[in-house]
This record gives C-alpha cells, sequence and structure tokens, in this order.
C-alpha cells in the first residue's frame, strides 16, 4: 500500500476527530477504516453523560463500514493528541482482531506515526476458532 494512502486516511482520521463529542474527557479521537474496495469509512470517539457507554473512534469507525457492508479491510488509522501515536483500548484491540486489517496505524497530531498488526496489538487474544467447538 503506498504512502500516498495513508496520508490520506490519516487525513480523513484528524477530520473526523473533528466531529469528537467529548464533553467528559476533552480526549478527541478520530478514526479511518481503509475497505478493501476502496471505500473509506470514519468514526470519532462519542461520550455519555454515563461514562460507560462511551465508544471509542476506531469502534465507530469500524461499526460504520460494517454496517455499509464492508467486510475485509486493507488499513485502520486513529489519531489523537498524544505524545506518542496514540494506543488504542483493550475493547478496540479485541474488535480490531475479528477483521483482517493489512495493516494498522497509530498517529498523534504532530504526525508521528507507528505502523503494527491486530496480532501486535492483541497477543493470544480470544477468536472465533475458540468458539468451534460449541457448534
Ligand atoms: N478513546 C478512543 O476513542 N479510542 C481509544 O483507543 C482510546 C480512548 C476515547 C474514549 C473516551 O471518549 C476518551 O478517548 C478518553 O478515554
Amino acid at each position: 500500500m503506498d504512502a500516498k494512502i495513508d496520508d490520506k486516511l490519516l487525513a480523513a482520521a484528524l477530520a473526523a476527530r473533528e466531529n469528537a463529542y467529548a464533553p467528559y474527557s476533552k480526549f478527541t479521537v478520530g478514526a479511518a477504516v481503509l475497505a478493501d474496495d476502496g471505500r473509506i469509512f470514519t468514526g470519532c470517539n462519542v461520550e455519555n453523560a454515563s461514562y460507560g457507554l462511551t465508544c471509542c473512534a476506531e469502534r465507530n469507525a469500524i461499526f460504520a463500514a460494517v454496517s455499509s457492508g464492508a467486510r475485509s479491510f486493507k488499513a485502520l488509522c486513529v489519531v489523537a493528541d498524544t505524545d506518542a501515536p496514540v494506543a488504542p483500548c483493550g475493547a478496540c484491540r479485541q474488535v480490531l482482531a475479528e477483521f483482517p486489517f493489512e495493516k494498522i496505524i497509530l498517529a498523534n497530531c504532530r504526525g508521528q506515526v507507528k505502523i503494527t498488526t491486530a496480532d501486535e496489538l492483541l497477543p493470544y487474544g480470544f477468536g472465533a476458532d475458540a468458539l468451534t467447538k460449541n457448534k
């Protein structure tokens, strides 16, 4: 995948971050997903007065993509205003592991980027293979 696509995804994630609804934490996050068919879907974090109902940017982007029929993906980019490229939360790592992403791009608002994979983010994670013996 060429660097121009990474730049496009980062720009989409930064734009989505502008829509973040984070009145409680004030920590705004944006994410963008590139589907195999070339479509890009975005998400931002959406908080709630009942804090536990908050949904992260990564999950909102993935759920938007899946809701539009995408099932396999080339990349996901997530960005926040952190010192180092932002580290996805554990729940998002589990959701990322559900889908075949070729690469995951962690970024911050200073343009620092770390390229990683779902396996690297969630080693020894729970997966569908564990459910097969119940079929
Ligand atoms: N957040 C994300 O959107 N993605 C992450 O991977 C980490 C955390 C959001 C959730 C909450 O709205 C705020 O950041 C602070 O935790």
